[in-house]
């Protein structure tokens, strides 16, 4: 289904190789953990704009979440600034999500067991999955080209332009007219997958956060004590609070592990015989690794459906004893994502700049009882909570004070 969909600029689809590896060197390269830190004022500048925007259309949040963490990634990538929601680039950035998380689930199209079947005609009754890959095959071009042409109109026209993609293009000399194009290929590839794969999965830990502190409010009120006594009442939170939050940092962990993003984790192939405690795995059979039944295994999270960051924390500090759900929530070994940097430092920043200034409570009915949403997050590629109504208001006059500030 991914070669029908046209999916093959996809790092995370390709097989190991020379093209994978040229594809995953570009991206540590702008996603490593140093680089990471010089995104730091675009994503505190994002996290202030979330604020605003929860402050001024409160019951709006899931949209504002998307928005923030969407405009976030475009800038950094392609340095086009995203203003609102209609943003062609978000608009287009939307319509992959949910190409990505129809077409990518595994085993939902037989044709992935049965590959033959990708000769049968577009017009053969049945044969939808055929119409369906076409169509989503059109808005990852759009993905892939709509954003590129227009970095490289920038260059062309002489136009500042710092982005990372401009930054590529400029390594690979796009403007001494000496790119090869393959360098132009990656460049474009590695754009399209920060978005493909880094805004949604983001955008779903942090509807995990909101969900779990509607149905948490003692877990809320110990992180505004936390808040209140590190950062207090005169400032926002920056990066440089964030060794001095262990409960902040445990409720980011918390968030990954409660409800994974990538419950049954990207599915592998084995490229060669191997044997596994006694079974015997030929090659080519395809492994998933179930990060939804480790992140719940008991005997390392007890009590795993509770939404307990305590569990994290001992003497005031995160307990290192306590095995981290960044390494299952983010995949294995050579594969890990390598987006993983980016989206730990989003999130906690988000978290903690929310926590500040926000109670968030459940909506209520006519009759004033609290509507509590149930814990439950769809089944798919992606993982997300269930629509969930949430109350978010100012805390307190400093925390309202602190809002109006920001201008
Ligand atoms: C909460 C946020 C995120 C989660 C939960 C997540 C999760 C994952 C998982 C489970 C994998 C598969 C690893 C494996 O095969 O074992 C993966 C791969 C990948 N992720 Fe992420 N990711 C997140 C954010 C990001 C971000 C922000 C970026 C981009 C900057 C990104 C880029 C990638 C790429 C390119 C791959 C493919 C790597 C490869 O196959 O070599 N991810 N991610």
């Amino acid at each position: 289904m991914t070669s029908l969909m046209g999916m093959s600029w996809n790092a995370g689809l390709m097989p190991y190789g020379l093209r994978w590896r040229k594809h995953r060197r570009a991206i540590h390269q702008y996603f490593n953990i140093e680089v990471v830190q010089s995104y730091q004022p675009l994503q505190l500048s994002k996290a202030r704009v979330l604020l605003h925007r929860l402050r001024d259309n409160p019951s709006d949040f899931m949209r504002s979440i998307h928005f923030a963490i969407g405009a976030g990634i475009i800038e950094l990538v392609y340095g086009h600034p995203v203003k609102d929601v209609d943003n062609k680039y978000l608009v287009i950035a939307r319509n992959s999500s949910t190409a990505a998380s129809e077409g990518l689930l595994p085993g939902a199209f037989f044709v992935d067991f049965l590959p033959i079947l990708r000769y049968v005609p577009t017009w053969f009754p049945g044969a939808v999955f055929k119409r369906k890959a076409a169509e989503w095959r059109a808005v990852f071009d759009q993905m892939l080209y709509v954003p590129f042409n227009d970095v490289k109109a920038d260059l062309d026209g002489g136009k500042s332009n710092t982005s990372i993609m401009a930054q590529m293009l400029a390594e690979a000399s796009y403007l001494e007219g000496r790119a090869d194009e393959e360098d132009m290929e990656v460049a474009r590839n590695i754009s399209a997958v920060a978005y493909g794969a880094g805004a949604d999965t983001t955008y779903s830990t942090m509807q995990t956060f909101f969900l779990a502190m509607v149905l948490h409010p003692e877990v809320q009120k110990k992180a505004q004590a936390e808040l209140a006594t590190v950062v207090g009442p005169s400032r926002l939170p920056d990066f440089a609070d964030r060794d001095s939050l262990p409960y902040i940092n445990a409720i980011v962990k918390e968030c990954a592990r409660w409800i994974p993003v990538v419950p049954l984790g990207v599915p592998h192939a084995t490229s060669a015989d191997d044997e596994y405690e006694g079974y015997f795995i030929p090659k080519g059979a395809v492994v998933m690794a179930n990060q939804w039944a480790i992140l719940h295994d008991p005997e390392d999270y007890p009590e795993p459906e509770l939404f307990k960051p305590e569990r994290f924390l001992k003497d005031g500090k995160l307990d290192p004893d306590v095995r981290d759900p960044s390494t299952i929530a983010f995949g294995f070994g050579r594969r890990i994502c390598p987006g993983r940097h980016l989206s730990d430092a989003s999130v906690f920043i988000n978290v903690a700049s929310i926590l500040h200034v926000f109670d968030m409570k459940p909506a209520v009915d006519e009759y004033g009882t609290p509507k509590l949403p149930e814990a439950r997050a769809t089944s798919g590629f992606f993982s997300y909570p269930y629509p969930f109504e949430c109350d978010v208001k100012a805390r307190s006059a400093s925390a309202q004070g602190l809002l109006n500030e920001m201008q």
